[in-house]
């Protein structure tokens, strides 16, 4: 059984064919072929120890396991789908900067650190957010479902996800995060943020960084409080 983490990634995928990029232990993949949300998958590790797990787990399921850094290994329209679970938000946009001709039109990304990032990466590549949740476990985490909005790469297009509130505690949180927060005091959200607040709070003297995000911690309540939808 997958954690709540993972099920949330898995609940956003259907797919003939999905890649997992960084699968390790492979219960991603595994969860997803069983289930049958998809009919084969690609996973892509870059270890060999990992590439051995993921080929143990997978074995007599329909999966192709390759050796390989992140989009390497796939062809240009190869999968319908990708997923990027678990790494940190600085690693994944590397990533997918990397090969732009071979991201297929629909993502789901969890990044453990650097949300923000990723969603601006997002944001710059015409990739919409189009479904969202934070996820408690020992952290928060960020699971955002995105598509692509043209067939074109590497274009900024405007995000409707985005429309009608603050962009950048948006792209920091999350537009879907956020919105579904709005009138639920006890959202995974509003904790979050009551608990960036109070440590951003205590530091007696705050670098430019924890300013900027104590900031955008402040603007997120601000406009979880005083928003009209
Ligand atoms: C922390 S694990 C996450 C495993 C799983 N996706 C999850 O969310 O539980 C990150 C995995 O990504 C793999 N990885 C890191 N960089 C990679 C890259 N450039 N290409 C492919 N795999 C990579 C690592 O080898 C590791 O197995």
């Amino acid at each position: 059984m997958l954690d709540a983490r993972l099920q949330a990634v898995a609940d956003f995928i259907t797919a003939d064919c999905h890649a997992d990029i960084g699968s390790d232990h492979a219960n991603l993949p595994h969860a997803l072929l069983t289930s049958g949300r998809v009919k084969k998958i690609i996973v892509v590790e870059k270890t060999s120890g990992p590439v051995r797990n993921s080929q143990r787990r997978l074995s007599g399921l329909n999966a192709d396991v390759r050796l390989g850094d992140g989009f390497c290994p796939i062809k240009p329209s190869e999968v319908d789908s990708a997923s990027l679970c678990g790494m940190g938000g600085d690693l994944i946009v590397r990533i997918l900067r990397e090969f732009p001709d071979r991201l297929p039109k629909r993502l789901v990304l969890q990044p453990n650190t650097n949300w923000g990032g990723v969603r601006t990466w997002a944001f710059k590549s015409a990739f919409r957010v189009i479904g969202e949740r934070l996820i408690v476990g020992r952290m928060h985490y960020p699971v955002i479902n995105l598509e692509r909005a043209t067939n074109t790469f590497n274009t900024e297009s405007s995000d409707p996800a985005y429309e009608r509130m603050p962009l950048e505690p948006a792209i920091e949180f999350g537009p879907r995060i956020m919105r579904s927060a709005l009138g639920d005091p006890a959202s995974p959200l509003h904790s979050f943020l009551q608990t960036q607040l109070e440590r951003l709070e205590s530091i007696p003297v705050r670098d430019d960084s924890s300013q900027r995000y104590l900031d955008l911690v402040h603007s997120a309540l601000n406009w979880l409080t005083n928003a009209i939808e």
